[in-house]
Formats: structure tokens, C-alpha cells, sequence
């Protein structure tokens, strides 16, 4: 079998045996190939090592592909650049659901559809007085959206596509509710209903900003920019939160359980929580005289500090969402008049003086969908402990369709991933009274 050159396959042999076996490569569409180590135990008795699974592909799919060295992003074949600028955050969400972009009368049954599912149960509001009114917006998301299992049992067969569906719909729609009540819980405020009659990311900042005192009408400024936000935020292939919703979505649990897992995996300072780190970074730096002296602690391994918003397991180039992020933190800014952002110049000089530093240089760090996102919100009002919240608000388009491709996958199987082990080798137990 080994020593014949067979195209398609990679043969692995144990140096010093005559042990040897054959693995298939699998092509992509666009991408490396894959080598198939499904019979590499049973061939060889050998298992795979990859902490982080930096080189390792959990799964096949046809929603997102990243390309880290050419920093490019599709969703189901479509550039970022032209959807973040060309379409809408539910037109995308249609297009990660169902693989293709939407007509005119799929659209707006899709928008119609997404925007009469925004109201929760009513009961769900008496959860949030369960938390202390300074309790991170993260925290209650991870609670009351895995609380939404408990309210909505018509639609927990994952094995029915039209309780996958109703699920689908249901967490889109919800989740910029419970959102933003977490956001007016934590400022004491009263929660706003949804309204049927606005945009998607237009009705989450009516949510956010409007109170039953007075009429609130959203800026187009704002929504406009928080579509685009949204829609840079929605996937990114096999992200650690996304990971964590297919795992727990292999097991069979219900939806809403898994989301909450992935939102509770999106919270972590290297994930999703870094928009959040980037402004508590930058305020730390204070000026641009004192960068020099913060990217000396950076190269300190000793410090443990990080530039926040900078490098990426995958991109090795710019985060093409970064450079949207950065044209549209100046488009906003500028339409809302605000002239000089001392963020921002920080930002931009921090970003520019660490593009031309060695160590980041031979790191392949650049800023990442995080760097800039921060600097946006902030200008648009939103408080720093929301924009994770927002993250996760967009992801849940993301996750929901990778969700909803994993229980489709026939392959699928229960994630269960082995180790190396390195502990002690079997020994008897020793009683108390024979311990030194
Ligand atoms: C997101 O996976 C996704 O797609 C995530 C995401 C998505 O949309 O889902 O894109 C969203 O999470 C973006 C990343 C946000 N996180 C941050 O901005 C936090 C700061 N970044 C780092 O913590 C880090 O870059 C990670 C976590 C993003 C990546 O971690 P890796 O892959 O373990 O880093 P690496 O192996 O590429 O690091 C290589 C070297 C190491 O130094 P050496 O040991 O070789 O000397 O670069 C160093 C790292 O210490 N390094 C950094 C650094 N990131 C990596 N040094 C300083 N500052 C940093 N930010």
C-alpha cells in the first residue's frame, strides 16, 4: 500500500515500522485541501495533536470562507466589502439562512418575518430583576437567552425543520430585544417594546434609546451604521463562539442552550470581548505621547499585556472588516459633526506607529474587526459594556446558521475530541492513615 505515489491521498508511516497508511485529501471549493484522519487511530493507533485547533478543520461548510493571507471574507461566495456597503444586515441574514440572496417578495417576507417575532414572553421581563442592576449586559444575555428554552417548548425538535426555522426566526428577532432590555435594566430605565414598523438595527436603537416619556426618532446616520456593524459582525467561519454552538449543538441541544453557549464563549477579552478592552486600552494610553512606552510593554512578555484589537488567528494581512470599520468610524463621525475624535487619532497613530514595529511586523499582527468597532459605538452613544452585547446581537445570524448546517450535515456526529495524556500511570489508592 505505502511507496505507490497516489494522487489525492497523503500516506503517513511510522519512521522505524513498516506501519503505513494512506489519507484522503479533500478539495474545497476555494482553500487548502484537507487530509481525512478519520482512520488514522484504527490504521496507525495514532491520534492528531493541535491545541487552539490551529490546523484543524471540525467540519465542511458553505456559509463563510477567510482567507488570512489575502485578507478576504466571503459570505456564501460574496465579498464583505460589496455586502457591507451594497446590502442589509436581514438581506445577509436571508443569505446565510438559505445560501442565496433574496428577490424582492423573498426579502420582504423574510423582513416581515423577522420583525413580527420581535416581542418576548411577557414573563421573560421578570427575569431580569433576578440581576443586580450593575450585572454586565453579558451575563444577563448568557441567562435570559438560554432561558428562552423555557418559554418556547413548540419548537425544541431539532430534528424538525419547521421547528428549526420557527427557532431561527425567534432568536434573530429576539435577541436585539432582550438586548437592549438588558441595556435599560442596567440604567434603571423602563423597557420599549419592539416596534414592527422599523429596521432591524433601527428598531434595536429605538429600543436602546427611546422612553415612554417622549416620541424618539432613530437617526438614519445611526441605523445606517449599525446595519453595516451588524453585518460585519454576522460570521466568520469557525470562530471560537461558533465552534462552541456547533459542539453543543452536536449533542442535540435545543437552540436557544446553544447560542447561550456561544454567547458566553464571544465574551472572553481574546474574542468578542475585545471591542470592549480596545476603548478600555486606549483610554489607559491616554495620549499618543505615551504609546511608544504601552507598545514597550506589549513586547514585554513579561507584562502580559496585549494590543488589544490587533492580530488574529487567521488573518495574517489586515481583517478586511478592519478597514470597513475604520472608513465607516470616519463616514459616522463626520456626519454626525463631531470634528476631532481624540479616539480615534489615538487609534489611527497607535495603529501606525505598531504597523511599522518589528515586532508586529514579523508577528503578522494588524488590527482586527475589534480595533475600530469601539471608537464607532462609542460616537454613536452606545456604552462600552454593550458592545459585546451588539457582537453577540449580530453573531447569533452567524451562529444560527452554522447551527442549522451542522444538524442538516449527515456527517454530523457528537463532538468529542481526544488527548494526549500525560498524568500519572495507574496506582492504588492509599489510605489516609498510610499518607506521609
Ligand atoms: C475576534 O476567530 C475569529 O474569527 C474571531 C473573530 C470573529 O469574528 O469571530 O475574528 C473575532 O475574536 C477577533 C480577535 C479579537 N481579540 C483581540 O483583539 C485580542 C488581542 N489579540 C490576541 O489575543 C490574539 O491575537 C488572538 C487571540 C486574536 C489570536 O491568538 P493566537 O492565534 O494564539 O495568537 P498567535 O499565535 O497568532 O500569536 C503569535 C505571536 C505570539 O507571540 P510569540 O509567542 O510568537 O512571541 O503574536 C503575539 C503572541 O504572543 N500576539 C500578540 C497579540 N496577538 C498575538 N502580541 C501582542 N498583542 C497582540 N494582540
Amino acid at each position: 500500500m505505502s511507496g505507490q505515489a497516489t494522487p489525492g491521498t497523503v500516506t503517513v508511516t511510522m519512521d522505524g515500522t513498516n506501519k503505513s497508511t494512506k489519507l484522503q485529501l479533500i478539495d474545497g471549493t476555494i482553500g487548502p485541501q484537507v487530509a481525512d484522519i478519520r482512520k488514522l487511530y484504527s490504521d496507525l493507533g495514532i491520534f492528531t495533536y493541535d491545541p487552539g485547533y490551529g490546523g484543524t478543520a471540525a467540519c465542511d461548510s458553505k456559509i463563510t470562507y477567510i482567507d488570512g493571507d489575502e485578507g478576504i471574507l466571503l459570505h456564501r461566495g460574496y465579498p464583505i466589502e460589496q455586502l457591507a456597503t451594497q446590502s442589509s444586515f436581514l438581506e445577509v441574514a436571508y443569505l446565510m439562512l438559505n445560501g442565496e440572496l433574496p428577490n424582492a417578495a423573498q426579502k420582504a417576507d423574510f423582513d416581515a418575518g423577522v420583525m413580527r417575532h420581535t416581542m418576548v414572553h411577557e414573563q421573560m421581563r421578570s427575569f431580569f430583576q433576578g440581576f443586580r442592576r450593575d450585572a454586565h449586559p453579558m451575563a444577563v444575555m448568557c441567562g435570559v437567552v438560554g432561558a428562552m428554552s423555557a418559554f418556547y417548548h413548540d419548537s425544541l425538535d431539532i430534528n424538525n425543520p419547521e421547528h428549526r426555522r420557527i427557532s431561527a426566526f425567534r432568536l434573530i428577532a429576539k435577541v436585539p430585544t432582550i438586548a437592549a432590555m438588558a441595556y435599560k435594566y442596567s440604567v434603571g430605565q423602563p423597557f420599549v417594546y419592539p416596534r414592527n414598523d422599523l429596521g432591524y438595527a433601527e428598531n434595536f436603537l429605538y429600543m436602546m434609546n427611546a422612553v415612554p416619556a417622549e416620541p424618539y426618532h432613530v437617526n438614519p446616520i445611526l441605523a445606517r451604521a449599525m446595519d453595516r456593524i451588524l453585518i460585519l459582525h454576522a460570521d466568520h467561519e469557525q470562530n471560537a463562539s461558533t465552534s462552541t454552538v456547533r459542539l453543543a449543538g452536536s449533542t442535540g441541544a435545543n437552540p436557544f442552550a446553544c447560542i447561550a453557549a456561544g454567547i458566553a464563549s464571544l465574551w472572553g477579552p481574546a474574542h468578542g470581548g475585545a471591542n470592549e478592552a480596545v476603548l478600555k486600552m486606549l483610554a489607559e494610553i491616554g495620549s499618543v505621547e505615551n504609546v511608544k512606552h504601552f507598545l514597550d510593554q506589549v513586547k514585554d512578555k513579561n507584562s502580559h499585556s496585549r494590543l488589544m484589537g490587533f492580530g488574529h488567528r487567521v488573518y495574517k494581512n489586515f481583517d478586511p472588516r478592519a478597514k470597513i470599520m475604520q472608513q465607516t468610524c470616519h463616514e459616522v463621525l463626520g456626519e454626525l459633526g463631531i470634528k476631532n475624535e481624540p479616539l480615534l487619532d489615538l487609534a489611527v497613530e497607535l495603529e501606525r506607529i505598531a504597523l511599522s514595529d518589528d515586532y508586529f511586523i514579523a508577528r503578522k499582527l494588524y488590527p482586527n474587526v475589534d480595533f475600530y468597532s469601539g471608537i464607532i459605538l462609542k460616537a454613536m452613544g452606545i456604552p462600552t459594556s454593550m458592545f459585546t452585547v451588539l457582537f453577540a446581537v449580530a453573531r447569533t445570524v452567524g451562529w444560527v446558521s452554522q447551527w442549522m448546517e451542522m444538524i442538516e450535515d449527515p456527517s454530523q456526529r457528537i463532538g468529542r475530541p481526544r488527548q494526549v495524556y500525560t498524568g500519572s500511570p495507574q496506582r492504588d489508592f492509599v489510605p489516609a492513615s498510610q499518607r506521609g
